[in-house]
């Protein structure tokens, strides 16, 4: 019989989350180094079967904190036509769940698209995109649609809300430093928080938007330009408005200083925050491996050296 297999990586923000939900641009690319991995095959029982990393057991009892999940499975056998039922979907996993690294947007993605090889149908992008959406929705209440661009597509790209994705050529020589607070992220919160802030403070938090907005056009140009002197500086920058806007976290606030002090050109957060994930930057190997180890003698429970720009 036949089994469908579906997969999806995980992804970094180097600028602009936050900002990204009020419509501000935001460069982010997909981070291949960690992966969710979903398979689907069929079972003698007509009930669908999960086996996954956060729950075993029939679909109709899984938790409601699955409803992103079972909102991909549901909307995808919709499109496929097929309510009949009797495949057991597992789900593996290499991203750390709820760090800000689209976690649950590469559950649905791998989810979906193990589902349409299951049966046998083509999946195009833009319905991969809207189903994906539609879980990222129940999953976080009010997304940019960020999470679900990355994890789906694999180009890094300069994003804004509900327009054409806009691939974005990371030309820079330089490499990312990734590390995780061990501490998890709650970006639904961190997101209905800011929008709260903006609703009290209008004029001061809508401008920590906008500048934060253009930052990441600054940091645009810094790509461009092959300029990650530059580009770090913006990073420290948007680091010092994502603390502003309440969204950092005394462990990212550690993280970030140790980077720094160890030579990074810059350090913020990456992802929803409040927890989860930080980025660090530098031009060599040596200066990145110096910044790693710094990392991990300040607490990050996993780390990265990611090579950007490289062909
Ligand atoms: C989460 O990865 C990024 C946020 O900007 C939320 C969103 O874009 O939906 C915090």
């Amino acid at each position: 019989d036949s089994v469908g297999y579906g997969v999806a990586t995980g992804k970094i923000i180097l600028m602009g989350e936050h900002a990204v939900v009020y419509g501000e641009p935001a460069i982010a690319l997909p981070f291949p180094a960690v992966r969710i991995n979903a398979k689907v095959e069929k079972i003698a029982q007509s009930i669908v079967e999960l086996d996954c990393y956060f729950y075993q057991g029939p679909l109709t009892e899984a938790p409601q904190q699955l409803t992103n999940l079972i909102t991909a499975i549901k909307e995808s056998l919709a499109v496929l036509q097929q309510p009949q039922q009797g495949f057991k979907l597992s789900i593996t996993s290499t991203v750390p769940a709820e760090r800000g690294m689209g976690s649950s947007a590469a559950v649905a993605v791998a989810t979906i698209r193990a589902l349409f090889s299951y049966f046998k149908q083509p999946l195009a992008d833009s319905v991969l995109l809207e189903l994906t959406n539609q879980a990222e929705k129940i999953a976080h209440g009010n997304p940019s649609g960020l999470d679900a661009a990355m994890t789906s597509g694999s180009v890094p790209l300069y994003y804004v809300k509900n327009q054409p994705f806009a691939p974005i050529s990371l030309n820079l020589k330089a490499y990312l430093i990734v590390a995780d607070t061990g501490i998890t992220g709650q970006t639904k919160k961190a997101v209905a928080d800011v929008a709260a802030l903006l609703e009290s403070h209008p004029q001061e938090i809508g401008d920590k938007i906008v500048t934060l907005g253009n930052l990441v056009k600054q940091s645009k140009h810094a790509i461009e330009e092959n300029n990650p002197v530059l580009l770090g500086g913006y990073m420290n920058q948007a680091q010092q408005i994502l603390v502003d806007l309440t969204v950092s976290s005394p462990e990212i606030d550690l993280l970030v200083a140790a980077a720094n002090q160890a030579g990074a050109l810059g350090a913020k957060l990456t992802g929803g925050g409040r927890g989860g994930c930080l980025v660090a930057l530098a031009t060599t190997k040596s200066a990145a491996e110096q910044i790693e180890a710094a990392l991990i003698e300040a607490g990050a429970t996993i780390t990265w050296i990611y090579q950007i720009g490289e062909k």
